[in-house]
């Protein structure tokens, strides 16, 4: 059932490639330069005239609605707002019927997420729902939704789930934006070829498993980690943060890399790795003057660049390549080296992988 791999999350990181083309397939359809997603189809007036589109998840849900409120800005030009679905459901939202609340969730089954769908939909909302689980609570409570067909996910902590949550709602994006002329052309038949690439890209990603495990091995016993990323590598790093506690139970932290300088670099000595993401698009200068900065600290880097990447490697004690691609779509590659990175530590430290302590695969109370 573990297809031949020591644990489900590993086999589950090693599906990605073929989850994310499931998950576009028979969607993206790059010669008719075309998105087809029904649930879009059938509703896209609510999304062309919403006012804005309010996002509701949890955990790392939350993460792939943070890369998608970056992502609907950028391609789409929406207004968009990312919240916890625990905190949206309780604070008193302000709610239209010009609104378009988009609920991520991998089960299907989270309470505050449903929740918080009830009371959006109670005000007048259209609700689109992004699922993984056929047939789940989430997926018959909404209005209409995409898939994510990630197939099962059995480790407590997600991994394909959230490359296949990035992936339904950029083609969202991608789609909004070429109803509303947002992109060019040109812009818009790019992000499907290279999206179309992220499948392999991801593959090659993934051949950096045996120098991650070496990193890991360095940095097993360390009891704090900081992740720093900007831009649409932000979330990457709350997600990398996240994962890392936990199935590891090391304490750590993401920031955007430019908050550093405003608390977390009072941590920073010779004991603290730093896991920053630093792709080549993207403010690459300024987060190569935040490793600077640590390097003069005397903290431990880890860097996940771009492949030729000259300038980080210089710097950094340890760096991690991935394949070049459009910024917006960096997460789906930069996320890889992280997932990996705390499967390995959590085996070293003998922790239990696919169930971790407290942890349940679906959260069904609040
Ligand atoms: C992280 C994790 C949790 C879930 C969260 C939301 O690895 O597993 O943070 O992401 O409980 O779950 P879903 O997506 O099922 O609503």
């Amino acid at each position: 059932e573990k297809g031949g791999y020591d644990h489900f999350m590993l086999k589950e990181i090693y599906e990605q490639p073929r989850a994310i083309l499931d998950t576009y397939r028979g969607r993206l359809l790059a010669d008719q330069k075309l998105i087809k997603m029904a649930g879009i189809d059938e509703h896209l007036d609510k999304f062309v005239n919403a006012n804005r589109i309010i996002i509701v998840a949890c955990g790392t849900s939350w993460h792939a609605g943070l890369v998608a409120e970056y992502i609907f800005e950028d391609l789409a030009r929406i207004p968009v707002e990312v919240e916890y679905a625990s905190e949206f459901r309780y604070r008193n939202p302000v709610i239209t019927d010009k609104d378009v609340l988009i609920a991520i969730s991998q089960s299907g089954e989270t309470a505050d997420t449903l929740a918080a769908i009830k009371l959006a939909k109670e005000n007048g909302a259209f609700v689109f729902g992004v699922c993984n689980v056929v047939g789940s609570s989430i997926a018959r409570e909404t209005n209409a939704g995409a898939y994510t067909h990630a197939g099962p996910e059995i480790g407590v902590a997600s991994t394909k789930a959230f490359t296949t949550q990035i992936t339904v709602l950029s083609l969202i994006a991608l789609k909004l934006a070429q109803e509303k002329g947002s992109l060019t052309d040109e812009q818009f038949t790019s992000f499907l070829t290279e999206l179309e690439y992220i499948p392999t890209k991801v593959e090659v990603a993934l051949q950096s498993n045996d120098a991650i495990e070496k990193i890991a091995e360095v940095y097993k016993d360390s009891p704090n980690c900081l992740y720093l990323g900007r831009g649409y590598n932000f979330p990457v790093a709350l997600e990398g943060a996240l994962k890392l506690k936990e199935i590891s139970y090391i304490h750590a932290e993401g920031y955007p890399a430019a908050e550093m300088k405003h608390g977390p670099i009072a941590l920073i000595d010779e004991s603290m790795p730093v896991i920053v993401i630093a792709t080549n698009k993207g403010h690459y200068e300024k987060v190569v003057s935040n490793i600077q900065e640590i390097k003069s600290r005397k903290g431990k880097i880890i860097a996940v660049v771009t492949e030729g990447d000259v300038q980080v490697k210089e710097l950094a004690d340890h760096v991690i390549e991935v394949p070049e691609t459009l910024e917006a779509l960096t997460p789906l590659l930069t996320t890889i080296p992280l997932q990996l990175l705390s499967y390995h530590i959590a085996l070293m430290r003998g922790c239990n992988v696919d169930q971790p302590r407290n942890l349940a695969k679906s959260v069904t109370v609040e």
